[in-house]
């Protein structure tokens, strides 16, 4: 359905896409994860005919996106991550806009609206006007009048920020009857565990690189035996840049630690022993005269995955 070859995206000489390779089967609900700044907006937008890029290929159902943008427009829906002001506009003439967007015949426009508004729940609001809208309905409805043309592929910047958990419940709704509908999805979030669930594949990217992706389960198959250890400890006797740094040493000496990274108060350590090798880690730090005020292992899931990729800053 989709697929990305060698795709860069230079903003002046900021690489903000680097040989970024990336495949999406039809019918998928694909989580783009990654912090801000890693590129997933650039990405989505060059996906979506709304910004060059710089080399590569972009391939939808075959055609290439970068040289036939306007061919692409009428495959791809787009929920850009702001929604813009519409003063005096009601839900539905703001429908109608967009469908006159795209050369649809306002009785058509009518017709599927009814339908797309129900989809992301908002038909009582049909009157209403847009800037009364909540934060999660105005989401929404940026959803359906994404689906106006009848996409086969719908793309969304980070469409649960900003909203609360009753909001972003809803959302979630609403996607997982898109995905039963056969369209495929890609929705961008800095948050893994809220994509982890309705995702069927996902894709972890950082400094406009794909570091990781797969179905779910494979990519939590990966995350096994990994689970990190989060340790606090300090050393007495020493500053704490010495005290990390000969903590960092001792760890670093130990089977089973491939990875040692500090997020802000905390040493993260990937660990793949088992849980009796664990204890003998915990045994090893305070022989070494380091006094551990904290030693816990993570459950295995995504989350950890995650910050082991992206968290903190590597040792
Ligand atoms: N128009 C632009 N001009 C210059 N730099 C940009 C522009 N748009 C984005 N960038 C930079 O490119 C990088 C990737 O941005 P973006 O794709 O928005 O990341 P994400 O959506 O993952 O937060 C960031 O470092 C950002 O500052
Ligand atoms: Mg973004």
């Amino acid at each position: 359905m989709l697929e990305i070859q060698n795709l860069t995206k230079r903003y002046g000489k900021f690489l903000a896409l680097n040989d970024l390779n990336l495949h999406i089967d039809k019918g998928e609900i694909f989580g783009f994860v990654g912090p801000n700044g890693a590129g997933k907006t650039t990405t989505m937008r060059i996906v979506c005919g709304l910004l060059k890029a710089s080399s590569g290929t972009v391939l939808i159902d075959g055609v290439n996106a970068l040289l036939r943008p306007d061919d692409i427009k009428r495959k791809v829906g787009y929920v850009p991550d702001f929604f813009g002001v519409y003063d005096n506009l009601k839900v539905m003439e703001y429908m109608e806009f967009y469908g006159s967007m795209y050369g649809m015949e306002r009785e058509e426009v009518c017709e599927i609206s009814e339908g797309l508004l129900e989809l992301v729940n908002l038909s009582d609001k049909r009157e209403a006007f847009v800037d009364t809208l909540s934060r999660g309905m105005k989401q929404r409805l940026c959803v359906a009048r994404a689906l106006i043309h009848n996409p086969d592929l719908l793309v969304l910047d980070e469409p649960n920020s900003g909203l609360d958990p009753r909001a972003r419940f809803e959302m979630k709704e609403v996607l997982k009857n898109l995905g039963t509908m056969g369209k495929t999805i890609i929705i961008s979030s800095h948050i893994l565990p809220e994509l982890s669930e309705m995702c069927t594949s996902i894709g972890i990217m950082e400094h406009g690189q794909l570091i990781i992706s797969g179905k779910v389960e494979e990519i939590m198959q990966k995350s096994a035996g990994t689970q990190p250890i989060r340790i606090k400890a300090t050393v007495s006797g020493q500053g704490e840049e010495d005290g990390r740094e000969y903590i960092a040493t001792v760890l670093k000496e130990q089977p089973s630690v491939s990875k040692v990274s500090y997020t802000e108060d905390e040493i993260l350590v990937s660990f793949t022993g088992s849980e009796q090798e664990a204890a003998k880690l915990l045994k090893t730090l305070v022989e070494r005269d380091i006094a551990v005020s904290n030693f816990y292992r993570e459950k295995e899931d995504l989350e950890s995955l995650f910050l082991e990729i992206t968290g903190g800053n590597q040792e």
